[in-house]
């Protein structure tokens, strides 16, 4: 299995737009180390040739450019064999307005993230008559490019943003938000770029991975208040933190997890830069993703 960290960033992308954070105003520097990052999005290839995405950012138009592999080999063609979609949010959805013009793919997702699609009739330049949409259920196998067998499964998290009313319930389990199981050969790998919380269930489903990308928007729970960007703490938004007690770093260390890549960091997250916080992940024998990254499991 080959994977291409297409956008490592979580939502907004690093810098985002109106943000003045330390981070982001770094990124605008071109003279400093921290280069700007895209939208959450990974691709993945068995031979190179056909590849399937999962998520599809708004900064797909970019990444695509950039990317000689995803680009076409003739007149009006895409290696680009399906698009797998985790969950209902902005930064995994806006994508698929860039893959209008009548292209054909297969676009994979829960009849509940459909439905989120369906209920939204921009949507609909996604023409029926080339894009095959096909519902997937939990734990039902599916073939993202042919010959990887992928399955969906249930991820803690909550809906869609745009969808909130009032106080969403941060425990819903279900096809909103889900992670990417993928099997070949002796080797196992998953995708996880949005999680609320490990239950125990989903901790011992990814014991023993030999690759695991996940979700780490925030380091602390609070460190969009205590950076001045906003008052949500992590687990409001969905995201449980890097650090601290029941953060993923001392959960997914006890995992026996062969290769972890965090993947989905927010703007607002000091993982970007060297420090403490980027020197305790890393002392985990954890990597921080960043667009571009290449990673071969064979
Ligand atoms: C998230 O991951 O929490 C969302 O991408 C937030 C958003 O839609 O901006
Ligand atoms: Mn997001
Ligand atoms: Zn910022």
């Amino acid at each position: 299995m080959r994977f291409l960290v297409l956008g490592s960033a979580a939502g907004g992308g690093l810098p985002q737009w109106n943000c003045g954070c330390s981070n982001c105003v770094a990124a605008r520097d071109p003279s400093s180390d921290l280069k700007p990052q895209t939208q959450s999005s990974l691709a993945v290839s068995l031979d190179g040739e056909s590849w399937g995405l999962f998520n599809a950012s708004p900064d797909i138009r970019q990444q695509l450019g950039q990317t000689p592999a995803l680009h076409p080999r003739g007149l009006r063609d895409t290696p680009i064999e399906s698009v797998v979609v985790t969950n209902g949010d902005i930064d995994h959805i806006a994508g698929l307005l860039t893959l209008r013009e009548k292209q054909a793919f297969t676009l994979f997702g829960t009849a509940v993230t459909q439905a989120v699609l369906e209920s939204n009739p921009v949507f609909r330049v996604l023409d029926r008559a080339h894009v095959d949409v096909r519902p997937v259920s939990l734990e039902q196998v599916f073939h993202p490019v042919p010959g990887l067998d992928a399955r969906i499964f249930a991820v803690p998290g909550k809906v869609a943003l745009f969808l909130e009313e009032g106080e969403p319930d941060l425990d819903l389990e279900g096809e909103q938000t889900v992670g990417i199981e993928m099997i070949c050969g002796d080797k196992r790998a998953y995708y996880v770029p949005g999680c609320a919380k490990l239950p125990r269930s989903l901790a011992e489903r990814l014991r023993g991975a030999d690759l695991v990308f996940f979700d780490g928007t925030v380091f602390r729970d609070d460190e969009m208040s205590q950076s001045g960007t906003g008052s949500k703490t992590g687990r409001r938004m969905g995201h449980m933190p890097i650090s601290g007690d029941g953060g993923s770093l001392e959960a997914l260390s006890a995992l026996d997890i062969k290769q972890l890549i965090y993947i989905h960091i927010n703007n607002t997250n000091p993982i970007w830069r060297l420090g403490p916080e980027r020197s305790a992940v890393e002392a985990a024998g954890f990597t921080i993703g960043h667009d571009g990254l290449e990673i071969y499991l064979g």
